[in-house]
Formats: C-alpha cells, sequence, structure tokens
C-alpha cells in the first residue's frame, strides 16, 4: 500500500486490550486524538474470559516483587504511580461491584463485561475511536511521526503506542507484532516464553498423575528462584492448580521442581506420636491421616514412601527420612502445556531500551511498549491487569 497518510492522529495504539483501551482513555483524557486499532472482532477478549468470566482485576498486595523481569526494578516507577486503588476507585464511579476471593485477588460481583463496557465507554468519552477487525502491515518513521499501513488505510500520528500482548492463546489472536516492531526499531527480545502455565509430564509420570486426576493439595512448590504455597492439581497430563502455574513462570527447561507435600504440617511429630498410639498400622495408612489417601497409594505404588512395614517398625530416623522426602518430593516436567494455554508470556520487549517512567523507547522518541509485550510478567492473581493498567497510565501521562 502506496501514499501519504490519509488519517492523522496524535496518538495511534495497536491493541484493544487492557492496556491499549486504558491508555486511550487516559490520553485522551490529557488533550490527545487517539485512534485504537484491533484485528480482532472485539475488544478486550482476555478481560472477558479472565477469572473465570469475573476478571480478577488487581491484587491489593501489588508490589514490584510480583512481578519477573531482567530488570526487576523497571515496574517500580509505573506501579507507585497507579495503585490497586486508583482502579477500584475507577470501578467505584462505574458502579461495578468487587469482592475479594483470597491472597488479595479481586474480582467483580458481576461479569467481566462490566469492565470492558467501562474501558471503551472510558475512551468514547474521551474521544478515542476504535476501530475492530482491522489489520495492521508496515510500519515507518516519518519526520513528524509515524506511518502504519492498515487494511483501513495509511494512518499517521505522532505517537505509536504497542499494546499487542504476547504469544499467550494463539487461537484468541495473540501475535509477535509487538516484538517484530521492537526489532525493526532496533531493540532487543528477552526470549518470549508460556508462563502461569500447567506442566506436562511423560512416560511412567504421566500414567502415575493421571490415575489420580482432579485431586487437588495443599503444597508449596518450589524452583531456585521462588516458592509458592497454593494448592497443586493432578491432570491427565500433568500437574496443574495456582502453585504450579506459579512456579511455572520462574521454570527452566530441563529443571526439576521441588514439591513440598507437606506444607504448614508438622508431620514428623504427628507421625511420631502416631507410632506410640496405633504401632500395628502400616506407615502408608497412618500418612492418609496427613495427605489424601489416594497420593498416599500412589507414592506407595511409585515407591516415594514404605508401603509394607508397619509404625512399630519404623525407627524415629526413618520416619524423618519420608518425611524429608515427602517435603522434598523432585519431579522433573518433561515440557509446558505451551502457548495454548499459558496466561501470560514471559520475556518480551526488553526493558533496558524503555523509560520506565513512561513506557517510551530510548532509540526511537514517540515509540511506546505497554502491558504483557513488555518484560514484564506478573504473579498469577490480577497482577498482569495492574501492569497493563499502570502501564498505559505511565504512557498516557507522558
Ligand atoms: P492483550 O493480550 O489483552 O491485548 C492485546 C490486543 O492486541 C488483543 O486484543 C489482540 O487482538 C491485539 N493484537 C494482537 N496482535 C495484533 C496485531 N498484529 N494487529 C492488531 N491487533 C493485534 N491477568 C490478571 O491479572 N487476572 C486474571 O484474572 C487473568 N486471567 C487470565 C485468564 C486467561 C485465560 C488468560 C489467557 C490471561 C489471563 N490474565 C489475567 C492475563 C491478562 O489477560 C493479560 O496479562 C492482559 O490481558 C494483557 O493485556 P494487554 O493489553 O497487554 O494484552
Amino acid at each position: 500500500m502506496n501514499g501519504i497518510p490519509t488519517q492523522s492522529f496524535d496518538a495511534l495504539v495497536i491493541g484493544a486490550g487492557a492496556a491499549g483501551l486504558f491508555y486511550a482513555a487516559r490520553a485522551g483524557e490529557c488533550g490527545l486524538r487517539v485512534l485504537v486499532i484491533d484485528h480482532a472482532a472485539k475488544p478486550a477478549e482476555k478481560v472477558r474470559i479472565s477469572g473465570g468470566g469475573r476478571c480478577n482485576f488487581t491484587n491489593i498486595h501489588t508490589r514490584p516483587e510480583n512481578f519477573i523481569s531482567d530488570n526487576p526494578h523497571f515496574a517500580k516507577s509505573a506501579l507507585a504511580r497507579f495503585t490497586p486503588q486508583d482502579f477500584i476507585d475507577r470501578l467505584t464511579r462505574h458502579d461495578i461491584t468487587w469482592h475479594e476471593k483470597t491472597l488479595g485477588q479481586l474480582f467483580c460481583d458481576g461479569r467481566s463485561a462490566a469492565i470492558i463496557d467501562m474501558l471503551v465507554g472510558e475512551m468514547r468519552e474521551a474521544g478515542g475511536e476504535l476501530r475492530l477487525g482491522t489489520t495492521v502491515g508496515d510500519v515507518s518513521r516519518t519526520a513528524d511521526g509515524f506511518r502504519v499501513e492498515t487494511s483501513g488505510g495509511v494512518v499517521g500520528a505522532r505517537r505509536l503506542v504497542i499494546a499487542s500482548g504476547g504469544l499467550s492463546i494463539p487461537k484468541m489472536g495473540a501475535t509477535g507484532f509487538a516484538y517484530d516492531v521492537a526489532r525493526q526499531f532496533g531493540h532487543t527480545i528477552m526470549d518470549p516464553r508460556p508462563a502461569l502455565v500447567p506442566f506436562v509430564f511423560e512416560g511412567r509420570d504421566k500414567s502415575d498423575f493421571a490415575s489420580i486426576t482432579g485431586l487437588a493439595c495443599p503444597v508449596v512448590a518450589c524452583s531456585e528462584r521462588a516458592a509458592f504455597e497454593e494448592a497443586m492439581l493432578f491432570t491427565h497430563r500433568g500437574l496443574s492448580g495456582p502453585a504450579i502455574l506459579q512456579i511455572s513462570s520462574y521454570w527452566a527447561e530441563g529443571e526439576p521442581i521441588r514439591i513440598d507435600l507437606l506444607a504448614g504440617l508438622d508431620a514428623g511429630a504427628q507421625l511420631k506420636a502416631f507410632k506410640t498410639q496405633h504401632p500395628k498400622k502400616s506407615f502408608a495408612s497412618s500418612l492418609e491421616m496427613l495427605l489424601p489417601n489416594r497420593l498416599v497409594n500412589l507414592l506407595a505404588m511409585r515407591g516415594d514412601i514404605p508401603g509394607i512395614p508397619r509404625m512399630a517398625d519404623m525407627s524415629h530416623a526413618a520416619i524423618d527420612s519420608v518425611v524429608d522426602g515427602l517435603s522434598n518430593w523432585k519431579i522433573k516436567p518433561a515440557g509446558t502445556e505451551g502457548w495454548r494455554t499459558a496466561e501470560v508470556t514471559a520475556g518480551g520487549v526488553d526493558t533496558a531500551g524503555l523509560f520506565s517512567s513512561t513506557m517510551e523507547s530510548r532509540l526511537v522518541p514517540g515509540l511506546y511498549f505497554i502491558g504483557e509485550c513488555v518484560d514484564v510478567t506478573g504473579w498469577l492473581g490480577g497482577y498482569n491487569f495492574q501492569w497493563a493498567w499502570a502501564s498505559a497510565f505511565a504512557a498516557a501521562q507522558a
């Protein structure tokens, strides 16, 4: 497509997700004429499906430590300037009610569509325009900004805001567009990888775990870099549940993960007391007061715990050794379920190339990256939307 831009705006936003729509409203309120383009037929589809349809829109415990990035300091500035309370205040103005589910995670009382309506409504009220079902082609610089070819014509803009997200869930329209634009303008990309994603196993581990599909138990899931005390769920392909999704964001291919199956229990003392009271019971059956019996049977079958001895035959040292094994249960995933089910993309546009206060490129004035496409990845529990709001707000104030 040739020609000079036939339409010009102060800011052109690519991606009508959480970050792009929030940016458009805030920038519009600051007086900018904003156009938002998305190739999808509907805006903010990930907001719609998030939180089981009720959108876990923030976490009241948000701190920079809840985010993974090559530069752990990068998110501090934006997070400090737009807090969970700032987003809650917006919901209040729109009569959107909410509740805390657990661990500071805030969900809508009703459907997530209320948040999409708020985002689109605020954008329109601030004078923004939204074009859906519009594809984006060549992007280039001009003397006073950017020239972008789209299926709706050539658009010129002083600012180009990339809010097209990461690679997770391709069937919802995820693309690597942000990374392509970033590379085109000389930015580095930190290797994108699926995060907040279930683990899959092969061979015996896979069939063992499949035999107790649906069983959930509280654990501490640990890697070299982090530990999460939440529920773990056995699935027909491997392991899932919040503890596993959280630790997957820190996992590297080939690494084992360590699971404390006795999280928060004084298991050694309880088993020794049980031995005194029930010396004739089997060791495996005694463990059933601590763990679900289907799991105990599986662990005995795998040889992870001794199945046969009576309590009377277990020395205190032997009990301690089994307790230690269950507190440090090591398993090596074959991989993850990948982009198909990952809630987010870890990695992305290297923060070294962006100003942390505005999300603007250090290499190309007027070019901004916000939301999930940036190498800032939140934990499970509302942190990723908080990053979308905060990074968009920072860019809009620029
Ligand atoms: P987002 O992906 O939302 O938006 C990007 C937009 O860009 C999309 O509309 C897409 O169509 C468009 N786009 C992509 N490529 C394009 C191209 N080439 N041309 C034009 N448009 C293009 N987080 C959280 O905090 N709480 C939660 O409850 C959940 N729950 C959840 C559930 C599930 C199933 C998923 C997959 C994810 C979550 N998340 C979440 C994560 C959260 O959804 C995610 O971090 C944010 O949506 C990221 O917002 P962005 O606006 O950056 O990208």
